[in-house]
């Protein structure tokens, strides 16, 4: 993010913070709880939004070598992505054209071949069938029309991006909007992929998606104990930006506080703020030159009130270096909660905090409070929910929602 913005967004903050005022939308809305129950509408987003709709499934550090993959079910489409001999990113239908199995069974890994387990039918990264044991029994096949099915496959400002339907459109800048420039000048496609974590939960995705569409809860839900990230953060101040389906939404650290005191010529968002940007219809991801996380939010084809959410780290060679020497203060799972242990903005956010961060709060708190909210919609005895003058991100994806289905704006409360 350019120098320029970062001031205006820091700005932003500290204003807020010094106003004790938020985002305000200027307006409350009614959300139908029927937004989370209704098969009819859970049909036609997944046909919709994710069957055919362009998927990220990662970033450039996934598939670090040639002869790296990841296989992925989580839109419906069986996909192997892989990085050719020539280190181009490709993605295919992850099904053999023999009978159908499998090539890849694994979630990720380096091949030079991938052997189908059924009848060890063979093919190479770049989708080519190169290998029908016993042919002059099976018969001649034409190899040239039976390699792998190929989907569309861009790989551009570090994301990975992947068309699950053979004949799609997949335009990344079109998908990224305005926040083009930006995603390209983070530079994420040098990072490190460091792991992922799941969270299989009773609650429809869009709920899931909801718990990051406001910090108004960080006081509240996540200031009642002290392993909390209330304690790293500040809620009820955020700055917020919307761009066609997409938003950015930008909340202080409690460090923040440092730059009152600091020439503007050497400020920096490093520390200072989290940046989250969210992607149509299922990507929220935090940013920052050192450390990324993408949480993917995957509806339960077979459950209407169950979602996959993976979240996935990477981080920088440089914040990896800091670990493997101690250059650097180390943030990790345990001293995560203490400001004290800070150390200006400099530590080193290891990916254990996040991941300690992300199983205390997303999956104990957000997600269990969620999981009420799904029970209560289920209940069919909540007419609709309410979101708030300080909740934009949610009026904004709900509003992007219901047009790309073609359904009714949200009433005004
Ligand atoms: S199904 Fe793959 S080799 Fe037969
Ligand atoms: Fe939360």
């Amino acid at each position: 993010m350019q120098h320029e913005m970062q001031m205006s967004i820091l700005k932003e903050l500290l204003q807020k913070l010094d106003d004790d005022v938020n985002v305000d939308a200027g307006v409350q809305y009614k959300s139908p709880t029927a937004f989370y129950t209704c098969p009819d509408q859970a049909q036609k987003e997944w046909a919709l939004f994710f069957r055919n709709h362009p998927q990220l499934i990662g970033l450039s550090g996934d598939l670090p070598t040639p002869g790296s993959f990841v296989t992925t079910e989580d839109f419906g489409v069986p996909v192997l992505a892989t990085r050719d001999k020539d280190g181009q990113f490709r993605a295919f239908v992850n099904a053999c054209r023999h009978r159908g199995s499998q090539v890849a069974t694994e979630d990720r890994g380096e091949a030079s071949r991938f052997i189908c387990p059924f009848h060890n039918w063979t093919y190479s990264p770049a989708g080519k069938l190169v290998g029908i044991p016993r042919e002059k029994d099976f018969g001649k096949i034409d190899r040239s029309c039976h390699g792998l099915i190929e989907l569309p496959a861009v790989e551009q400002y570090g994301m990975l991006w992947v068309h699950p339907n053979a004949t799609g459109k997949l335009d990344v800048d079109a998908l990224l909007g305005d926040f083009a420039p930006e995603i390209e000048d983070w530079d994420i496609g040098r990072l490190k992929y460091k792991g992922v974590a799941t969270m299989d939960k009773r609650l429809n995705w869009k709920l899931a998606n909801d718990t990051f569409g406001e910090t108004y809860h960080f006081s509240r839900l996540h200031g009642s104990t002290l392993n909390n990230i209330f304690y790293i953060f500040y809620g009820d101040a955020i700055a917020y930006e919307a761009n066609g389906r997409n938003h950015r939404f930008v909340f202080p650290s409690r460090s923040i506080d440092l730059l009152r005191t600091l020439p503007e010529d050497q400020w920096d968002m490093e520390g200072m703020a989290v940046v989250l940007y969210y992607f149509f219809p299922n990507i929220q991801m935090t940013v920052n030159r050192e450390n990324v996380t993408i949480f993917k939010i995957y509806p339960d084809k077979q459950s209407i009130g169950r979602s996959i959410t993976r979240v996935c780290n990477y981080i920088s060679p440089e914040l990896q270096e800091s670990m493997d020497t101690g250059a650097r203060v180390v943030i990790d799972e345990v001293n995560v909660y203490d400001q004290e242990a800070r150390d200006g903005g400099n530590e080193a956010v290891s990916p254990e905090a996040v991941n300690e961060i992300v199983n205390s709060t997303l999956e104990q708190e957000d997600y269990y409070v969620g999981e009420m909210a799904q029970k209560a919609a289920e209940s069919g005895a909540l007419e609709y929910l309410i979101f708030g003058r300080n909740e934009p991100a949610l009026h904004h994806f709900h509003t992007n929602y219901r047009d790309a289905l073609g359904m009714p704006p949200l009433e005004q409360l």
